[in-house]
């Protein structure tokens, strides 16, 4: 069994999340993520935009680039980099696997 370290937090199985499905989810300290599903694989990130805090849960997503709603600011969603005409970037969180559970680092 492995022992992970006290900045990770147990999100517990999303085996309903299917590729291209987003779900929030809210961690112990009320921080609100959001879970993503790529053909590349699980992803998480801040669920609300960097620019004026629209919900990133109402995005577009375009492979692994998620477009915000209401002023299409994209990003990567596996490195949060800013794309196209947005002026900052995305906190994305890592995840781990292990036992069909998921974790989140924040
Ligand atoms: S609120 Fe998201 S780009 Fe403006």
């Amino acid at each position: 069994m492995t022992v992970l370290a006290d900045t990770w937090h147990s999100l517990g199985t999303f085996d309903d999340l299917e590729i291209g499905d987003k779900k929030e989810v809210t961690l112990p300290d009320g921080k609100l993520v959001l879970l993503i599903r790529t053909q590349s694989g699980m992803h998480a990130c801040c669920a609300d935009c960097p620019h004026q805090d629209t919900p990133l849960a109402e995005g577009m997503l375009e492979g692994d680039v998620l477009t915000c709603p209401l002023h299409f600011w994209q990003w990567d969603i596996n490195t949060g980099e800013a794309i196209g005409i947005a002026e900052e970037p995305l906190a994305v969180f890592e995840l781990r696997q292990e036992n069909g559970a998921w974790f989140i680092r924040v």
